[in-house]
């Protein structure tokens, strides 16, 4: 049986396949269309998942869409309705934006793909992040908690998901909190207030919070009040977001916490302006966590079980994972690799195929390697005729080709594979380097990423070796699979991890176990053996901007053009001429193994 799941018209459009309920293709849209958080109907995606399955849309069996686009219309117009006529201005808006595509959603796949009508199905949203967290993890029975901005109206749930022994899958959402109250909504207000943009830079707050103190965090639960039952309740009057699609915050808000940051202004933490941002960062976060940790806590006494699934948006803040994991009492905590909307795609697939079509349980293969593999006679071809150093190696000598260059303080661009479904480079499409120096960090910022000097890299270290590095609690291994969780460096290691240790000690640590990725597994111990730390610093393969890259051409395409020394792809290695645009090769190595090597590091 053949099962498209699609997510689209939000923001990070998406396509998933399944075959005899196995996930076979997954890839957002934004890394074929080369439009970052492309929210278009996915034709690009979906067009993949079936060529590279090898199908036609006839033969599809179902094709699902994440929510159910007519109560999403129902909250877009109850919510404006209710806020009139202080919405007035943005009712148009709203309207156009629900009508143009959005509630005929139906009618947009069925001429899209040409099935017919009746194979087109509908989960919630809240169902999608459901199954997306619980169906692909490795458990058979867990509590499950979903939580982002917001769907149709659900913004958080609670419940459970059970795989059973004779095939059946349960999944059980118990209770939801609806909008406008909203942990997801909440934390993309202070983006906004904080300058950067929302639905896209929540992270950048988390990487700010760790420079400042939460002494703000009375002033936040002014704006969110616990309810009664356990949820909570946003106070309205501070924000304007369910009356209007231009502002998130109101007038009492700014009252409250002062003038918002201007977001042409950098962020200068030597000003007592910065600082308060920080502090503000800092704050929400904190509240943010707590409030999770008390959902989640709650969660475990009712339900009693060991392991949690936690999917949505909001699974993407890292700081607030680590301390769901080791304060609510769950043992092992899921967060899948694409918990966002466009992970929803395979939520929704893996939801219609399991609970409405009753198609029996199946493992999802413990990985995130779902998307268009690169092709590495295309980089050959593309290098040699544009003059580059081009050789090819057999798997080890490249391995240890790479190692060396690395060690060699040089910056390498990582293609291997598939590429990741979800946010996250998790090895196939990477930038690695040295982890050792600060120094590497703001040349990485200022040469390659183009960003703020406030937000961390991030390690990856064979899992044989993460607790020498990295304080994990039990089950934190678990959780820093996918990179969803933040967990404080050892102090010993600080120094000399100090590119990929953020400014309170912690890092977003990936730990890789050798199966899911075993080329970077390789040349992690490699670059062991030269150095004495088996840990790299690993960044998305991107530029500021654009989407990571997909396609060998486009991971050429950024070699070219910022200041990596050496591009990989499977076996071959493409090194930057002098004459290069891009920073010019340096010869000499400014790590000496033998420092390392020699003061007791191995
Ligand atoms: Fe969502």
């Amino acid at each position: 049986m053949k099962v498209l799941g699609i997510s689209a018209h939000y923001h990070d459009s998406a396509a998933a396949l399944l075959v005899d309920g196995v996930p076979v293709a997954a890839v957002q849209e934004e890394r074929l269309s080369r439009h970052k958080n492309d929210a278009a109907f996915p034709a690009s995606a979906i067009e993949w998942c079936l060529n590279d399955a090898g199908i036609e849309a006839a033969d599809l069996d179902a094709v699902v869409f994440y929510e159910r686009s007519m109560l999403k219309f129902e909250r877009i117009l109850t919510c404006a309705l209710r806020a009139f006529p202080r919405s007035w201005r943005s009712f148009p808006h709203a309207m156009k934006n629900a009508l143009a595509e959005k509630v005929w959603v139906r009618g947009v796949i069925s001429s899209h793909l040409e099935v017919p009508r009746d194979k087109i199905l509908f989960a919630r949203h809240h169902e999608s992040h459901a199954a997306a967290a619980f169906l692909a993890a490795p458990t058979k029975r867990a509590a499950i908690l979903t939580a982002d901005g917001v769907g149709e109206w659900a913004t958080l749930t609670v419940g459970h998901g059970e795989r059973r022994p004779d095939g059946r899958t349960d999944i059980t959402l118990l209770r939801e909190i609806r909008f406008p109250h909203s942990l997801g909504m909440l934390y993309s207000t202070f983006t906004a207030y904080l300058g950067f943009a929302v639905n896209e830079d929540e992270y950048k707050v988390m990487g700010l919070a760790a420079y400042g103190r939460p002494t703000m965090t009375e002033l936040v639960r002014q704006v969110i009040r616990p309810a009664p039952d356990g949820a909570f309740a946003l106070v309205p009057e501070y924000f304007e977001y369910q009356t209007t699609a231009s502002r998130s915050y109101s007038s009492r808000f700014v009252e409250l916490f002062g003038q918002p940051r201007n977001p042409y202004d950098p962020i200068d933490l030597d000003t007592t302006e910065g600082r308060r941002f920080a502090d503000c960062a800092a704050s929400v976060q904190r509240v943010l966590e707590d409030t999770l940790v008390e959902i989640a806590r709650a969660l475990h006494r009712e339900t009693g079980l060991a392991d949690l699934c936690f999917g949505g948006g909001v699974a993407l803040n890292g700081v607030a994972n680590a301390r769901v994991l080791a304060e609510s009492g769950f043992e092992r905590l899921f967060v899948p690799s694409a918990p966002g909307d466009a992970g929803c795609a395979l939520g929704a697939a893996l939801y219609a195929d399991r609970i409405y079509l009753g198609n029996p349980d199946r493992d999802v293969p413990d990985h995130p390697f779902w998307g268009p593999v690169v092709n590495t006679a295309d980089l050959a071809r593309a290098a040699r005729e544009d003059d580059q150093d081009v050789t090819e190696l057999e798997d080890g000598p490249m391995i240890e080709r790479i190692a060396d260059e690395l060690a060699r303080d040089h910056v390498v661009g990582w293609m291997d594979g598939a590429t990741e479904f979800g946010p996250r480079a998790l090895g196939h499409r990477s930038i690695l380097a040295a982890p050792h120096s600060a120094d590497m960090r703001d040349r990485l910022n200022r040469d390659i990423k183009y960003r703020e000097e406030f937000r961390p890299f991030a390690p990856v270290v064979p899992i044989e070796a993460a607790d020498r590095y990295f304080d994990l609690p039990a089950g934190g291994a678990r959780l820093a699979r996918f990179m969803s969780g933040v967990f404080p460096v050892r102090p010993e290691w600080r120094a000399r991890l100090a590119a990929v240790t953020h400014v309170d000690g912690s890092a977003r640590v990936q730990v890789l176990e050798r199966e899911m990725a075993p080329r970077l597994h390789a040349l992690l111990e490699a670059y062991g053996r030269r150095t004495g730390i088996p840990v790299l610093l690993n960044t998305s393969f991107n530029l500021s901007g654009e989407p990571i890259v997909t396609r060998a051409l486009e991971g050429y395409s950024s070699f070219r053009r910022c200041g990596i020394d050496v591009l990989a792809a499977g076996p071959i290695v493409v090194s930057k001429r002098a004459a290069s645009p891009g920073r010019p090769l340096k010869e000499s190595a400014t790590w000496g193994s033998e420092r390392l090597v020699g003061s007791g590091a191995v």
